[in-house]
């Protein structure tokens, strides 16, 4: 194929040498940056490319090479690009994209990390989706991922919920909707608490027996957990996520003193005030409070020697709001002095309700996963019922396009950002959204039902509209490379936006079943290419393709 052939003759040139398919036609169809070349050979990129272009001995499907500002562009000859293109894709097909890049190497991903006997918010679905996208492109490109749900299944509130609930629980409404149940006793319990210090200290002293493993505070303490973790997996089957591990904080608990010796041993802690920190700016990284409890802190650093240990991770990401920024930096800084690197902290911003409010809060306005996604779903269906009402299992196409529409309403912002919310909006089978995409992928195979693609001739591929997407879809493979390592799911999910735009155009200016045999045979195999396009992004994105909507 040319790429290769191209990849190749640059190679020779240099080994550095890299290949790149530029945004614009004007630069060519392929193009080789001379800056790497410039370094090893000491001389200017601008002069380098000039030189190679009168010397370089280019196979014969290329058209010219020019230089042009330190690159050195190829232009091939009439249908050659889509040729070189289409034919990869449709010989690679679900492979397309893939490499082996991260062979040899294990990621472990801490994402969606909900916390035991607290709804499902907003932010860890942020989690979870952003996560979820990220362990995709870790392994399309050959790394090995752990996909870690470090659940918040620790802490001094499990005091709070067993006293509470020794009180005011309800066993039936527990069974019936745990945490439901055990938020509301939450909130009370902190109202109540308020100007009761006899209730704040039985919170403690509930915690104090948990720690020490009293018996009932066990039991309940692990009921509050299955109970939960059931309902976490609930949304999870519904967001078509899966995790090798639900070890979350309790789980690393029996480690957490060694890790406090090493970080004593190597002069890093002290006491302060009765508790152990690590001595920091702006504040201390606390380890131990005066009450002997081991700290969130303490816990993650000791996670991160067991997650160096026993998974070999090379990369630690974890995907956590912007809020917990300095938190991180702490946490990492201290592992870099035991020895652990690989650490990276994937933010991301919040969703905002109209008027820039936050909209989740800690008493009771909170937005409910279920909710959002229930109602989406519903949404999805309505659409469907109005737009396709002839439209087989139109259930699970509503739940695939509601939960698309959500993933892809998540991702398709630059996850720093803080995001306005617009819950119908996203739902739209029009505009930027995930159902958009969805559609005009089914539109594209909606055309390839009961058709064979012949072999076409590229030649016939000349509209202008063909050769945007062509140039468009050969640039996927280093779409999902770049969106992996700046770890930026929206760069991809605004680049599939492209394509559906481009094949959209495409669709409009060019007929196809319509045209005759040899155009028809070209542009079938563009449409072909273009579906296989779509949905390795989409499968990126965890988002489902369904083939008709
Ligand atoms: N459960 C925590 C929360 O909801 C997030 C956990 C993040 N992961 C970690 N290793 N600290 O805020």
């Amino acid at each position: 194929m040319f790429e290769e052939t191209l990849l190749k003759l640059v190679k020779k040139i240099s080994k550095q040498a890299e290949l790149r398919q530029p945004p614009d036609p004007s630069f060519g169809d392929f193009s080789m940056p001379c800056f790497p070349l410039a370094k090893e050979r000491k001389q200017n990129p601008v002069q380098i490319a000039e030189e190679l272009a009168k010397e370089v001995k280019a196979p014969d499907f290329v058209a010219k090479v020019e230089a042009k500002g330190g690159y050195l562009n190829f232009f091939l000859k009439e249908g050659a690009l889509a040729e070189s293109v289409i034919t990869k894709i449709l010989k690679e097909k679900e492979k397309h994209g893939t490499s082996q890049e991260g062979k040899g190497k294990t990621v472990v991903m801490d994402y969606s990390h909900p916390n035991v006997a607290k709804p499902f918010g907003i932010g860890h679905l942020r989690s979870t989706v952003i996560g979820q996208c990220l362990v995709n492109l870790f392994q399309n490109q050959g790394y090995k991922v752990v996909r870690l749900n470090y659940l918040g299944d620790w802490g001094t509130p499990f005091g709070k919920y067993i006293e509470g609930y020794r009180r005011w629980g309800d066993a039936k409404k527990l069974a019936k909707e745990p945490i439901k149940h055990l938020y509301e006793i939450y909130v009370r319990y902190n109202k109540e608490a308020e100007d009761d210090e006899e209730l704040q200290q039985q919170a403690r002293d509930w915690f104090k027996k948990l720690e020490e493993g009293d018996k009932e505070a066990l039991q309940l303490y692990h009921k509050f957990r299955d109970l939960s973790l059931k309902e976490f997996k609930r949304i999870y089957t519904i967001l078509g996520v899966e995790f090798d591990s639900f070890d979350g904080e309790f789980s690393i608990l029996p480690k957490v003193e060694a890790t406090l010796a090493l970080l004593k041993k190597k002069g890093l802690s002290k006491i302060d005030q009765n508790a152990l920190v690590v001595p920091m700016e702006p504040v201390p990284l606390m380890l131990k409070k005066s009450d002997e409890a081991t700290t969130y802190g303490a816990r993650d650093l000791a996670s991160i020697e067991y997650r160096v240990k026993h998974y070999k991770a090379d990369h630690m990401l974890y995907v956590v709001g912007n809020e917990q920024t300095l938190y991180f930096t702490q946490v990492f800084s201290v592992a870099k002095k035991l020895g652990y690197k690989g650490t990276e902290h994937i933010k991301f911003g919040m969703y905002l309700a109209e008027g820039g409010k936050k909209m989740a809060t800690r008493k009771g306005t909170l937005v409910l996963l279920d909710k959002v996604l229930e109602e989406t779903i519903q949404l999805a269906l309505n659409l469907i019922k109005e737009k396709n009402p002839k439209l087989a299992n139109k259930e699970k196409v509503a739940q695939q396009v509601g939960v698309g529409a959500v993933i892809f309403g998540d991702l398709v912002n630059d996850r720093v950002r803080d995001i306005m919310f617009d819950w119908e909006k996203i739902v739209q089978f029009e505009g930027d959204t995930g159902p958009y995409l969805m559609y005009s992928n089914a539109r594209a195979n909606s055309i390839l039902t009961n058709v064979k693609v012949g072999k076409p001739d590229f030649t016939q591929l000349k509209h202008a509209a063909e050769v945007k997407l062509v140039t468009v879809l050969g640039n996927y493979t280093m779409m999902v490379q770049n969106a992996l390592r700046e770890r930026k799911p929206h760069t991809l999910a605004q680049y599939l936006l492209e394509v559906s735009h481009r094949f959209n155009e495409f669709y409009h200016a060019c007929p196809v079943l319509k045209a005759d045999d040899k155009e028809k045979a070209a542009r079938l195999s563009l449409v072909k290419a273009t579906t296989t396009v779509l949905e390795n992004g989409l499968a990126l994105l965890g988002i489902a393709a369904p083939k008709t909507m």
